[in-house]
């Protein structure tokens, strides 16, 4: 049964910030150190960074960079990883030794080489609001001060102008280091917030946040007139202690809850009327939890092979299918909607772990997910525009937990360009096995190119010697009146009209 697609161009749901499609990089298992940070690799430059990862994170445009952590950060003191004197510490988040030599410095080169914001989240697990404003005087201040002088002496004579700062990760969370109440995290914040804008009061500050309104109404009423951002995070997939990805049908269960947690964080917004005010940074996001057992738990790992290999799993391609790369187009389709309140969006990570892009000795491999980026950011337009289906074709699939939820098949976003005519269309097929047609209407003549991310099957996926995964190119010429379009079983198509 075909579908209508009727675009409403003139009906204009607005304009997606590029930061939609923002990353984050964790000092975690290889994502700095032997992953984007290689000094003296053959692959890598002067300064230690891969240049075949490098030119990965360009061709997708990556506007904004969160880091260190995460995890990482809630016991991370930024002055041991500056200036020539670099000493090794215990990261006691993830239990491994940190050498250090990947500090504040590199990682705003490493911004800078991709042509990226840097964004950069403060420890507030066992940090101080004043260690997070020195970090900012560090970065931000011309030379007042002893730590903008400090950061000339170390070789960089002008400010870094880091303008994105978090204060705290996950606070909320008994796994965190310094976790903390949600009397304890309004107070926290609001110092923070208080000595960071003191020192840069441009600098735009984002604190965690939670779906859960007791979290959320504290921290708000506490300093909400502080904050410019408020940041959640969510990976439907949860695999932290046992590596068993979901399979695809699953897979598709998480895309009926892709935006709850907006939904929710949105009504408290706006029932303290900050909703014109504070935006929502979704700024670590991904279908698959990491894995990393017996470290979140109250038992802790003894053993190396409890804790430590065990992250390898992580890597292991063929766990990132079609089904990764349909939920990400999801994602993507659903923060487009919510661009009036959802400024930032992070996936977590970009490198290595359960990242878009694997590196390997000799080279990386595109994981599906990498080219869903690659296809948004080089073909959808910055404008979001309305659309209505005359039908909403659905299927019921089974959820991780044993319940069966009953989910749309076709996920569709359109878009225009505030810079050019024309429209860019996501359409998405998620159903595992059926091809779904489309028809959409035509105002005027439009040349159409079609652009599908798809493979043989729905487990289709790319590896150092396999590429299970690649986007075709169709061109259809001017057509006139309609489109038809037949979508391929769990496919991502962007369909330009021109
Ligand atoms: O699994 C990775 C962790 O997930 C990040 O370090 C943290 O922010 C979140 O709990």
């Amino acid at each position: 049964m075909p579908v209508t697609v009727n675009i409403t161009p003139q009906r204009c749901i607005g304009q997606r910030s590029e930061m939609l499609y923002g990353h984050f990089i964790e000092h975690f298992h290889r994502q700095i150190y032997g992953g984007v940070y290689q000094p003296g690799h053959p692959l890598s430059d002067e300064d230690g960074f891969r240049t075949d990862v490098l030119e990965a994170m360009r061709r997708i445009k990556v506007p904004i960079l969160r880091w260190p952590g995460g995890c990482f950060v809630s016991a991370y003191h930024w002055k041991d990883a500056v200036g020539p004197q670099r000493n090794p510490m215990f990261d006691k988040a993830w239990r491994v030794e940190d050498p250090n030599t990947f500090g504040t410095d590199e990682y705003v080169a490493l911004c800078r080489k991709i042509g990226c914001e840097p964004y950069i989240c403060t420890n507030a697990g066992t940090g101080t609001a004043e260690e997070m404003s020195d970090w900012v005087e560090y970065c931000n201040l011309e030379n007042e001060g002893k730590y903008a002088k400090w950061r000339i002496a170390n070789g960089h004579e002008q400010p870094h102008a880091v303008r994105y700062w978090s204060i705290g990760n996950e606070n909320y969370g008994f796994w965190e280091i310094g976790a903390k109440s949600s009397e304890e995290w309004g107070r926290l914040v609001l110092e923070a917030a208080k000595m960071i804008s003191h020192v840069d009061p441009t600098a735009e500050l984002s604190a965690a946040a939670l779906s859960d309104p007791a979290w959320n109404l504290n921290l708000l009423m506490h300093c909400g007139r502080h904050l410019d951002w408020i940041s959640i995070h969510e990976y439907w997939d949860m695999m932290p202690e046992n590596n068993a990805p979901s399979p695809y049908e699953q897979c598709m269960a998480f895309t009926d809850r892709i935006d709850h947690s907006v939904h929710e964080v949105r009504g408290m917004l706006a029932a303290l009327k900050l909703d014109g005010k504070i935006k929502i940074a979704f700024d670590e996001w991904n279908l698959r939890s990491w894995h990393h057992p017996n470290v979140h738990t109250i038992r802790q790992g003894v053993e190396k092979s409890e804790y430590i290999t065990p992250r390898d799993k992580n890597d292991i391609n063929s766990t990132y299918t079609m089904a990764d790369a349909v939920f990400t187009a999801c994602f993507l389709n659903a923060m487009h909607r919510h661009c009036d309140i959802v400024g930032m969006a992070n996936f977590a990570p970009i490198l290595n772990t359960r990242g878009c892009i694997y590196s390997h000795d000799k080279g990386i491999v595109l994981r599906s997910t990498y080219h869903v980026f690659d296809l948004y950011v080089n073909h959808m337009g910055d404008t979001v525009v309305d659309l209505w289906q005359t039908e909403t074709p659905t299927m019921d699939v089974p959820h991780k937990q044993g319940h069966i939820v009953r989910v749309n098949t076709l996920d569709m976003l359109a878009t225009t360009f505030s810079d050019r005519p024309g429209m860019a269309v996501s359409a998405v097929n998620k159903h595992p096995d059926s091809a779904q047609e489309i028809v959409i209407p035509l105002s005027a003549p439009a040349k159409v190119t079609v652009l599908t991310l798809n493979g043989d099957s729905k487990d289709a996926y790319n590896d150092v010697d396999h590429e299970g995964v690649k986007v075709t190119r169709r061109e259809l010429g001017v057509c006139e009146g309609e489109l038809r379009l037949t979508l391929e079983p769990h496919s991502v198509n962007i369909i330009e009209l021109a």
